[in-house]
């Protein structure tokens, strides 16, 4: 049976329910607005790009799949993991905040998911820590049971305040919440 959220997402025109978990973690923190330079790292199907661009911050998307097109927004196909594709990345310049809502294929297999959900945490905090300006932000997703007390020792070595979120909007029963850094000592 279809989620309330996922349905509301539908009705009002966005491609997913995510876009409820930005919209919550930006009410609190005010990150995203007008004029803001943004890189979303697993940008597919595009809600938090249409989040972005709705408040017409400069936002460009990566993903390994293929992004509908969104007015003016630049969205990059590319693996993250993958150390040539990456200089894609590090080509576009300095960025105020970088959003990762990143998750791997899930295998069913606890240990194996978590492991690459874990990679790909530690990968988007690298590439947050060779694009952002100081004073830069950084919006991750994480999954409990994914070393996410490490990653979380991780981020605070490179941010000056670091906060942990759990949206309501996130699926009842989903171990994932968000941590908020801000600050990029640089
Ligand atoms: C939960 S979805 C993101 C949803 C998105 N924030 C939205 O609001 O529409 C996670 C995305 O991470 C992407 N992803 C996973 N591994 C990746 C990788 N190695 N490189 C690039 N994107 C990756 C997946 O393809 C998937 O589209």
């Amino acid at each position: 049976m279809m989620n309330v959220l996922t349905r509301r997402a539908r009705s009002e025109g966005y491609r997913a329910r995510s876009i409820y978990k930005l919209d919550e973690i930006n009410k609190k923190y005010n990150l995203i607005k007008k004029k803001v330079r943004i890189l979303d790292l697993g940008s597919y199907p595009g809600s938090w790009l249409q989040y972005c661009f709705e408040r017409e911050a400069n936002v460009i998307g990566v993903d390994i799949r293929e992004v509908k097109t969104l007015g003016n927004v630049q969205v990059l196909r590319l693996d993250i993991m993958n150390k040539d594709e990456l200089k894609i990345i590090y080509d576009l310049g300095k960025f105020d905040l970088v959003l990762s809502d990143l998750s791997p294929k899930l295998t069913g297999i606890k240990d194996v998911d978590m492991q690459k959900s874990s990679l790909l945490d530690k990968k988007a905090l690298e590439i947050a820590c060779n694009v952002l300006r100081k004073k830069g932000s950084f919006i991750c997703k994480v999954f409990q049971n994914s070393n996410e007390v490490e990653f979380e020792r991780l981020v605070k070595n490179k941010f000056e305040q670091v906060k942990l979120f759990k949206p309501q909007a996130s699926k009842k029963g989903s171990s994932e919440f968000y941590i908020i850094a801000r600050d990029y000592k640089n």
